[in-house]
């Protein structure tokens, strides 16, 4: 990997807030979900938006030129048509060559993995033809106001450029474990324009998932006590914490709960495993395909890596299909902290009340038309970005609030 950014919302809810409002116990979302925040798209801010602003992001901080690449991919299960990719918006707002491969992915949030490990191929192809591939998780989590699953929403894009002389992390490809099989615990039918979702099913196939992918991956699977660090997908950040206890007890082949005397162990190889690089999902949401890639960002931020540590990557696409894999910091990768550090985006970002955050998510789907998509004014990245305001259907931000 080459390059990473990140782009969220404009504006965003704090979860204390939400829980007020909602006659919950704040703590519920804070300690019971692990979440603080929570970005919320209003438009333009739709996935074609928040992918074109993460993947500019991602050419400009690492001065990579347009020219250079040639596969893009985009990881969505939130694109805005049926058949009409978000890649091909971002490959003409980006000026990227016609003879770029572009298309998207789907398989809930598991599609921006299975992009790059597409790249990955591409790459070894011989058809890469020293150009790279960028590759970008978009999504925007939407459920039901009043739902359960309503505070474990939240909308962003991370774009990445893979390509063969990596300078952040470099994929191991000997090591994998997959895992597929048909379940109901979160889809959204063409019908619906929110989440329907299993809440609790969820979290145990998600966690099923995970053990099949580390039974899968042996016997090149490594000990827990080999890997620097231990990343999953995080629909919330407390998610991260089930998962690294089953990782856990899978290498320690035993079972846990809060009596057992290893749960002391468990805690400590989560506070220096997983914990500390998630805090940029606690204060975005589940973007999906982007959530665990968002904590990867954490980690090549925060962390102190020697190149060549093992850092473990679990994805899990709901519905379901899921990948446990290996990448390795390299030489010299902490000199891009300054680029790939998010803090500033989400500092600029606004609240709203719950008020204002009711309105926008009852209105926002009518509000975006093909045609806007292709207008240059609809690619811009600066904050606050006001729509031209030349449709009439077309609202601008500071109308809601
Ligand atoms: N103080 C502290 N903690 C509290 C509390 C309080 N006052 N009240 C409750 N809690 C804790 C609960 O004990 C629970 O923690 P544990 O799971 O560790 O026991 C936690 O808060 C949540 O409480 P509930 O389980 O009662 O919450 P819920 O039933 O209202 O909803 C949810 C939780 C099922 C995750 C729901 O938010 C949901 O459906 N979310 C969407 C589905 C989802 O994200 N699934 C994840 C796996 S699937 C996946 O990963 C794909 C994807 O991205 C969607």
């Amino acid at each position: 990997m080459e390059a990473i950014a990140f782009h969220t919302t404009q504006y965003f809810i704090e979860l204390s807030d939400l829980a007020e409002a909602r006659s919950i116990a704040p703590e519920k979302f804070t300690l019971g979900l692990g979440q603080q925040q929570m970005s919320i798209a209003c438009p333009p801010e739709d996935t074609v938006h928040l992918a074109i602003n993460a993947a500019k992001k991602a050419l400009e901080r690492f001065a990579i030129s347009p020219d250079e690449i040639g596969m893009l991919v985009v990881g969505t299960e939130s694109g805005v048509d049926h058949s009409k990719p978000v890649a091909v918006y971002v490959h003409q707002a980006l000026g990227l060559p016609s003879n770029c491969i572009s298309y998207e992915t789907k398989h809930a949030c598991f599609g921006a993995m299975a992009a790059i490990s597409a790249a990955g191929d591409w790459l070894i192809s011989g058809r890469a033809k020293n150009r790279k591939a960028l590759i970008i998780a978009a999504d925007i989590a939407n459920y039901a106001l009043h739902s359960a699953a309503e505070p474990t929403q939240g909308a962003g894009a991370v774009a990445m450029v893979i390509s063969d002389q990596p300078t952040l992390v470099s994929f191991d490809r000997a090591t994998a474990g997959y895992f597929t099989h048909n379940v109901m615990d979160f889809w959204r039918p063409l019908y619906a324009k929110e989440a329907l979702t299993d809440g609790h099913y969820s979290i145990e196939c998600y966690l099923d998932a995970l053990t099949h992918t580390l039974m899968d991956a042996k016997p090149e699977l490594p000990r827990l006590s080999d890997l620097a660090a231990c990343l999953y997908h995080v629909p919330f950040v407390k998610m991260a914490t089930k998962a690294h206890q089953r990782h856990f007890e899978f290498d320690q082949n035993l079972s846990l709960d809060k009596e057992s005397p290893n749960w002391q162990r468990l805690l400590q190889s989560y506070q220096a495993k997983t914990q500390p690089w998630l805090e940029y999902n606690a204060r975005v949401g589940n973007i999906y395909t982007g959530s665990l890639f968002l904590s990867l960002m954490g980690l090549l931020v925060k962390g102190n890596l020697e190149p060549d540590q093992l850092i473990s990557l679990f994805s899990y696409g709901s519905g379901s299909a899921a990948a446990f894999s290996l990448i390795r910091p390299v030489a010299g990768y902490d000199r891009f902290r300054r680029q790939i550090d998010p803090s500033q985006d989400l500092a600029h970002r606004t609240k709203l009340s719950i008020a204002q955050y009711q309105d926008i998510m009852q209105q926002r789907d009518q509000l975006l038309t093909e045609n806007d998509r292709i207008d240059p004014a609809y690619w811009g990245l600066t904050a606050p970005y006001l729509y031209s305001g030349n449709r009439a259907h077309i609202r601008q931000y500071s109308d809601f609030l």
